[in-house]
């Protein structure tokens, strides 16, 4: 490895999006390289407001490869950062600094170790696929750090094998995942359907109700789903196809009515499946528009208001325009609210307060992106060190 001084630390720094399946995927036909049973179709959401960070760094001082998340060390040893990190590996490429005199032969990265720090933007454990956007980023900043010349297909491919869900984070907008038919799970990528500017008005609202850990994990659950469930194998191999079509034709005309009605029953079909597990109990309400959805925030807001003394401002996070479009700027507003009119004759306008964790607006975001500003890597650039 020839390089100026033997004491160099090179960084990257990159920051990948978090994504909603809107046609699921649940249950893998291979474990070890996740391989799913069906395609999936899901959106891609904002970046500031959901996402991860993640700076990797390399250095010949290092001893071994570490990893920090949310800024406590964890270990890399389970099998899917191992996975990955052997992928990345082998498509490592040449790398020259002229400017810090580090020059990196592809071979040299088999013997290199690196540190990783992540962050999210989110709470980790809400159910809120902190484990896409953080393998994604795990693979994308460690390609950008190694000079991987492969596309966003086959870093996918490689994202898949940390987490399933974790291919999709690859792009932004609306990204199908294709299940594959080959064993080495080479044609299992995802693909960008349509960028987010192709429909951007979509609001996403999420009900964050539990920000504990799930007790049943979506592998667990997807295990004991494919082991003991018809509905599952049924649900793979006739409804799926057929709803992946129909799917890709609603985004293509934008067609709101068609999106909602094939969400929801995926949704539905989901939970039937997986009806004995707990899967995460947050929902994700999607707006065809800004105002459909200061008009759905109004009626949240009035049947799940925020716990006495709390803040509207903590109450609703992301995108809080929304909430200022819709008449909301404080807590008194939201008190003065009027029961929803549609639910007067039909049924009591009752109220669940501190039910509702919290909300977050947000709206359809971009994939992957380097940071080339360095305050806002996540290892100092003198120790490789979480700063
Ligand atoms: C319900 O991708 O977290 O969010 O591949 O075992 O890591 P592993 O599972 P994961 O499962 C996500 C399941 C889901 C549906 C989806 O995102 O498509």
């Amino acid at each position: 490895m020839a390089s100026g001084t033997e004491s160099w630390i090179l960084m990257a720094t990159g920051r990948t999006p978090t994504n909603i399946a809107v046609i699921k995927y649940w249950g893998k036909r291979d474990e070890a390289l996740i391989l799913p049973v069906n395609d999936s179709i899901s959106v891609t959401l904002d970046p500031d407001h959901l996402s991860a960070t993640t700076t990797v760094a390399v250095s010949p001082t290092f001893d071994r490869d570490r990893m920090w998340l949310n800024g406590k060390e964890i270990p890399l040893s389970g099998d899917r950062f191992q996975s990955c990190l052997r992928e990345i590996r082998k498509l490592a490429d040449d790398v020259e600094d002229e400017k810090k005199g580090i020059r990196i032969q592809k071979d040299d990265w088999q013997k290199l170790h690196v540190h990783i720090a992540s962050y999210n933007n989110f709470p980790t454990a809400a159910g809120l696929a902190s484990s896409a956007a953080g393998l994604a980023c795990f693979v994308f900043t460690l390609a950008k750090l190694m000079n991987v010349k492969e596309d966003c297909g086959k870093l996918s491919s490689i994202a898949r094998q940390g987490s399933g869900s974790a291919c999709r984070s690859m792009y932004g907008g609306f990204v199908k995942w294709t299940m594959g038919k080959d064993a080495s799970g080479s044609d299992s990528i995802a693909v960008q359907l349509a960028s987010e500017s192709h429909w951007n008005d979509l609001v996403i609202i999420i009900a964050v109700v539990s920000s504990k850990q799930k007790e049943t994990s979506s592998t667990t659950g997807m295990r004991d789903s494919v082991e003991t469930s018809p509905l599952l194998q049924h649900r793979a191999q006739t409804v799926v196809p057929g709803r992946i079509l129909q799917m890709e034709e609603a985004i293509r005309n934008r067609d709101f009515a068609s999106f909602a009605r094939l969400t929801c029953a995926d949704s539905n079909q989901f939970h039937a499946a997986a009806y004995t597990f707990d899967a995460g109990p947050n929902s994700v309400l999607i707006a065809p528009n800004r105002k459909s959805a200061g008009l759905l925030l109004q009626r949240l807001l009035f049947c799940f208001p925020p716990p006495a003394h709390n803040e509207l401002t903590s109450y609703v996070i992301g995108d809080k325009s929304i909430l200022h479009e819709a008449g909301l700027q404080s807590m008194k507003d939201v008190e003065a609210l009027p029961p929803p009119p549609e639910s007067k004759d039909k049924y009591p306008s009752q109220k669940f307060p501190g039910v509702v964790s919290y909300f977050i607006c947000t709206r359809l975001g971009s994939g992957p992106r380097v940071l080339t500003d360095e305050s806002l890597a996540l290892l100092s650039p003198t120790t490789g060190l979480p700063k």
